[in-house]
């Protein structure tokens, strides 16, 4: 045996072109409340910003969720067997892990938003899981038809892994489409969904609206992002950042909200913003353990089983497909 340096790993890139997203966002600007897609916080600032809210004291769902995942692997993976394990929403990948040492995976395929994070995070993560072939693929995956035909997702069964309480980005009727979408895509393969749950008004509100002021940069930098990419002239400054948490829709609905009338042009589109009116630029929904089975089920997927951390804080549901 050589030792071998691994390559780079591949990229695919199917990130939207900047047409879709002045569409998307005359359509979100239409809706009431005013309501942009959550993907688009994710350039390649408002990715390293999202790190940064991961490491807040107040935002404790991204150490929980991998000291679960570095407890449970080995009894996840003999539960729910191997395959190439396919990640929506990688981000900067630092989850998976555990699930390659415990599986052996025969590849690992990370989709993600961000061209310039994926790069960098399927590389490092190469450099520690050396052995396992690894491919990275740019696109919006709520609107993803199918996987590309590559060599990595040939003939493997397919493991779904969808951590981080990502699918509160969207509203629950959305998230049975994606969570249909994603049995779709994994062709038959079992699906690992993390999903954060329901606590009190008080740490959730600080989660989402840190002390250190990281969350409410994060919204802001989507203001700079239309500005920068859609040739917008918002001024951040007049918006202030707002988390709340909405017990009857069982979510956390952060959003921008404007300081004064003020009107923004988007391109040559002007944009009147009434004082006091939110742009809301996320939700994020909290699942319940009863919650995420009839969600799962009303997707087509069987639930089986959930593994969760000491205090009950979130869990990580393992789903088969129904039939
Ligand atoms: C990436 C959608 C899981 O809802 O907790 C965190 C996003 N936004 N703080 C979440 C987020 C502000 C995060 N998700």
């Amino acid at each position: 045996m050589t030792a071998t340096t691994p390559t780079r790993p591949a990229l695919i890139d199917l990130h939207p072109p900047a047409a879709d997203m002045r569409r998307l966002v005359q359509e979100g600007l239409q809706r009431a409340p005013r309501q942009l897609p959550a993907w688009f916080l994710y350039d390649a600032e408002g990715s390293q910003l999202f790190d940064q809210i991961c490491q807040q004291p107040e935002y404790s769902l991204t150490r929980t969720e991998i000291a679960l995942l570095e407890q449970s692997a080995q009894e996840i993976a003999t539960a729910m067997g191997s395959g190439v394990i396919v990640e929506f929403g990688a981000g900067s990948a630092r989850k998976v892990g555990p699930l390659l040492e415990a599986m052996q995976p025969s590849a690992y395929v990370a989709l993600d938003i961000s061209a310039a994070h994926l790069q960098q995070a399927t590389a490092a993560l190469q450099s520690a899981y050396p052995a396992v072939p690894m491919l990275g693929i740019c696109c919006d995956h709520s609107r993803l038809e199918a996987l590309p035909d590559h060599t990595l997702l040939q003939g493997q069964r397919r493991l779904g892994f969808f951590p981080g309480s990502s699918l509160g980005n969207f509203t629950q009727e959305e998230a049975v489409q994606l969570l249909r979408r994603f049995r779709l895509l994994l062709d038959g393969g079992p699906l690992l969904l993390g999903l954060d749950q329901p606590k009190s008004q008080a740490r959730l509100e600080a989660a989402y609206d840190d002390a250190a002021g990281i969350s409410a940069a994060f919204a802001r930098n989507l203001l700079q992002r239309l500005n920068r990419d859609l040739n917008a002239d918002f001024q951040p400054q007049r918006f202030r950042y707002q988390a709340q948490w909405q017990a009857e829709q069982s979510r956390v609905r952060m959003a921008l909200v404007s300081d004064c009338a003020q009107t923004v042009c988007i391109g040559s589109s002007p944009w009147h913003f009434a004082a006091d009116e939110p742009l809301v630029t996320e939700y994020s929904v909290k699942y319940s353990p009863e919650m995420a089975r009839e969600l799962a089920e009303a997707a087509g997927w069987r639930w089986c089983r959930r593994w969760h951390d000491p205090a009950d804080d979130l869990s990580l549901h393992w789903l088969e497909a129904a039939d």
